[in-house]
């Protein structure tokens, strides 16, 4: 006997009522933090996790479905097999070798490529329309790897990029002028790591431009002190991992909060990690770097015509370069 007796004459289920399905490879610390994120904040219908550990793949799905009772009701599904993951809308790819202390993220790229040619194509065949949310360091070529391997057309392929950077850079602000980082607009651009670009010019609290404000008011500004603020975004992970090993909750949330935009179709701008070449004269290859996105239920909907000043536009260049000539070492 069942245990609810169905309604008679019950309407079909609405064809507009979608099933949102994502799915997180690797569930390391990054990968726990994702999915951990996209739970409380109720953003799919469906988790698929994969890992290559099954004992500790099977042990995180577990933990999480017995929070079942104080969560949004999610299905949570996992398996080293790439069928669990077949029809998302989403594909999160976490896994991966992360940095030791010191060491940079592009020197993890050899490890992490070998990793996304087992990754990339089964998830590509088992869900043909997804997007791909590439995380694994060094993001911005293993984006690039992504879109080679998967043969998507580049909407459907973003890399988390300067999303996290620039929302540590907010907190530096805010921090800074005592206000909240959720009023302040900045950017920070180019590579996820050493060589990204902070534009200064983007700098905006409540809606007032900050450059030309303190200019307005004759208020002196030294640019050594915009340049130090820029440097600790940029040491900000190295600090984490020095500290305690790895960076996860930020990360957690910058692409929980990129997942939101794009299956919800909120149309906002995110920096994120798209391919870059022919805007503000990036030339010479195939390269993805982070510019100012609009993301929507399609993927990258088009890259934002912000003004840069001369030297945003050539450092954005400068950094364009050093991910090619990592890149270029590549033959994919
Ligand atoms: P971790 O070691 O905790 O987790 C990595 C996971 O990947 C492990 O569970 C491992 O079993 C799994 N894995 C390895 N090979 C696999 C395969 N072939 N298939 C499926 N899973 C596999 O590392 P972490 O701290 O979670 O970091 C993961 C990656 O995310 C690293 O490359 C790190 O640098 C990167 N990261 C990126 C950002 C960003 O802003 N883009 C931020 C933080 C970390
Ligand atoms: C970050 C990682 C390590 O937290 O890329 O910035």
């Amino acid at each position: 006997q069942a245990f609810f007796k169905p309604i008679q004459n019950m309407a079909p289920p609405s064809p507009t009522n979608r099933h949102t399905k994502i799915s997180v490879i690797g569930t390391g610390n990054v990968g726990m933090a994702i999915a951990q994120t996209i739970l409380t904040q109720d953003l799919a219908d469906e988790l698929a996790l994969v890992d290559a550990i099954p004992n500790k793949l099977r042990g995180e799905m577990l933990d999480l479905q017995h929070a079942a009772a104080f969560l949004p009701r999610t299905k949570i599904l996992a398996s080293v097999d790439y069928s669990v993951t077949a029809g998302s809308d989403l594909c999160i790819v976490t896994a991966g070798a992360r940095q030791n202390p010191g060491e940079s993220r592009l020197n993890l790229l050899q490890r992490n490529v070998a990793l996304f040619s087992k990754i990339v194509p089964p998830l590509a065949k088992h869900s043909p329309e997804t997007i791909l949310l590439i995380v694994s360091n060094p993001v911005d070529v293993l984006t690039y790897v992504a879109w080679k391997l998967s043969g998507f057309p580049s909407n459907r392929v973003i890399g988390s990029g300067t999303n996290l950077d620039s929302s540590r850079f907010r907190f530096l602000i805010a921090d800074h002028l005592d206000v909240n980082a959720q009023d302040v607009q900045a950017y920070i651009v180019g590579e996820h790591g050493d060589s990204s670009v902070a534009l200064w010019s983007s700098i905006s609290v409540g809606g007032v431009p900050v450059l030309s404000f303190l200019e307005r008011q004759q208020i002196a500004y030294e640019k050594e002190t915009l340049e130090k603020i820029h440097k600790e975004v940029v040491e900000s992970a190295y600090e984490v991992i020095s500290l305690k090993g790895y960076t996860s909750w930020a990360i957690g949330y910058s692409v929980a909060n990129l997942a939101r935009t794009i299956l919800r179709d909120q149309r906002r701008i995110h920096p994120v990690s798209v391919i870059a070449k022919g805007f503000y004269g990036i030339a010479g290859g195939d390269v993805f770097l982070s510019l100012p996105a609009q993301l929507g239920r399609s993927g990258v909907l088009g890259v934002t015509n912000v003004h840069l000043t001369e030297e945003e536009a050539r450092k954005l260049r400068d950094s364009a370069k050093t991910i090619l000539e990592v890149q270029n070492q590549l033959g994919v």
